[in-house]
């Protein structure tokens, strides 16, 4: 006999004569004349119940199904009596296909967050890290659907990079040499001609660069992978591994880039709505009761965009005590980005045209400027209760244009000659831009630390299962 879903069990609009399920026991409870058990198998949020009647032959098994037990339950799919639900399983077998005692950590009461987080080898077991993990696989899926239907090409670009994409410097070293004992060059450095790729590798902080290679040829394309940051940023909203959506678009510019950008989040936002309503609406009862109403908001509103230089001049009109200073130039800090988008916008805010010196050497120079204002065609996307959730931009497609911010960033033209070769050979306007996936599942679910929207968080110091 094939196995039930429970979530196909709770949505049949008819009963059933003969239902197999198989799941993890949530609670038991024991009447004089039958058990109650709750059983979740983790395809939905709401379990079903189980009656077992005590002149079952294997009843005496039942009083072994404690909570966190796996079980297997052959029975009628029958109308409940009890309250809450619309169907019961009322048991003719029942068998323990692995035992739980007294020390399963996931008992009845509620854990912290933190708890959960050391064993994050059972948290998927809640209520809560199971709706967390269900939108993510859901949304994973929609990020698909929202760019094939468009006809971008999904382009894998390679974990195990030389380039450097962001031009930041802060990367994992990839390395088969022995760290106690490398060997040496005459002048006493590492020789990674030596390494297992005969130089110094990394894991990749972006597929932005190779994204621009293909979008080159096949004008719409887009990765979805992990990436990789070795900042020391010990905050709710960094990991030193995260997912990122990576669209590239040839012959188009930052307004369509801020366009795509727009209609890229409201597609997320609509679709988890529409195929996740029992777990959103489970995170809008017992992780952020406003989480509803926001999302709402959100896909109403036209999102504001606002330049680089309007928002310092709010922010410096503020009356506003910054813990950072805030002068043309200097870059926004997180305090600066929630206060546009919570306080002054009350709305998702798109900014464009930061400052040259403080963004990546790849970003397009706006022409016109000031010698003292330069700026180039960058955009964030900052949202309410998270900040930048998306960074973006139209690329530098001008050779010299694009040596010269190579220069400014101190760049070895020698290691992007491949990059540079792009603006030698059939050169166009492209532009693009990167979503955190973890950042736009925590503004989906409302779940305000990144470590619980991300199966298995690494983080500096912290690197389990
Ligand atoms: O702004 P970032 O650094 O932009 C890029 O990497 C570009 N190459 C993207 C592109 O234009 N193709 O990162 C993009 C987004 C951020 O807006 C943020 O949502 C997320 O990636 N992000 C992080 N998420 C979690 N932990 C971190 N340490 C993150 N760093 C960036
Ligand atoms: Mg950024």
């Amino acid at each position: 006999m094939q196995r039930t879903l429970i979530k196909d069990a709770n949505a049949r609009t008819e009963p059933l004569d003969a239902i197999l399920l198989q799941g993890w026991v949530r609670t038991r409870r024991d009447a004089k004349a039958f058990s109650f058990i709750e059983l979740n198998d983790g395809s939905t949020l709401k379990g079903i119940q189980v009656v077992a009647d005590a002149t079952l032959p294997d009843y005496a098994h039942i009083q072994k199904a404690h909570t966190g037990a796996s079980i297997e339950v052959r029975g009628k799919l029958v109308p409940s009596q009890g309250q809450g639900q619309k169907w019961e399983v009322v048991a003719a077998s029942f068998t323990i296909l692995g035992e739980a005692d007294a020390t399963y950590p996931l008992q009845k009461k509620g854990h912290t967050l933190e708890f959960l987080r050391e064993i994050a080898h059972l948290r998927p077991r809640s209520n809560l890290f199971g709706a967390v993990f269900r939108v993510r696989s859901r949304l994973a899926f929609a990020v698909h659907q929202f760019f094939q239907a468009k006809h971008f090409c999904y382009v894998h670009t390679p974990i195990v990079t030389a380039s450097d994409a962001e031009g930041a410097g802060d990367m994992f070293r990839v390395t088969t040499l022995d760290v106690g004992k490398p060997p040496r060059d005459e002048h006493g450095e590492v020789d990674s001609t030596k390494d297992f790729f005969g130089k110094k590798t990394f894991l990749t902080v972006s597929g932005q660069l190779e994204a621009e290679i293909f979008a080159t040829a096949l004008s719409n394309v887009y990765t979805f992978g992990p990436t990789f940051r070795a900042e020391n940023s010990n905050t709710s909203r960094h990991a030193a591994e995260f997912w990122m959506i990576e669209p590239e678009m040839a012959f188009c510019d930052l307004y369509g880039d801020m366009e795509l950008a727009e209609e890229f989040v409201k597609y997320l936002i609509r679709d988890a709505k529409e195929h996740c309503a029992a777990d959103l609406e489970f995170f809008s009862k017992f992780v952020d009761k406003e989480l509803m109403a926001r999302l709402d908001f959100v896909l109403d509103k036209k999102f504001v965009r606002c330049s680089y230089t309007e928002a310092v001049e709010i922010l410096t009109q503020s009356g506003k005590a910054w813990e950072h200073p805030v002068a043309w130039g200097s870059n926004l800090q997180a305090e600066h980005e929630r206060f546009l988008t919570e306080e002054h916008f009350k709305c998702p805010v798109t900014l464009y045209n930061y400052p040259r010196a403080i963004k990546a050497f790849y970003m397009r120079k706006t022409d016109g400027c000031a010698p003292d204002r330069q700026t180039v065609a960058a955009m964030d996307l900052l949202v309410p209760g998270i900040g930048e959730i998306i960074g973006g931009s139209q690329r530098e497609e001008r050779l010299t244009e694009l040596r010269e911010g190579m220069a400014l960033h101190h760049l070895d033209e020698k290691a992007y000659w491949w990059y540079l070769d792009l603006r030698r050979y059939g050169t166009v306007p492209h532009a693009g831009f990167g979503l955190g996936f973890e950042r736009m599942l925590m503004f989906v679910t409302g779940v305000s630390n990144i470590r619980d929207v991300i199966p298995f968080a690494r983080t500096p110091g912290t690197a389990d299962f």
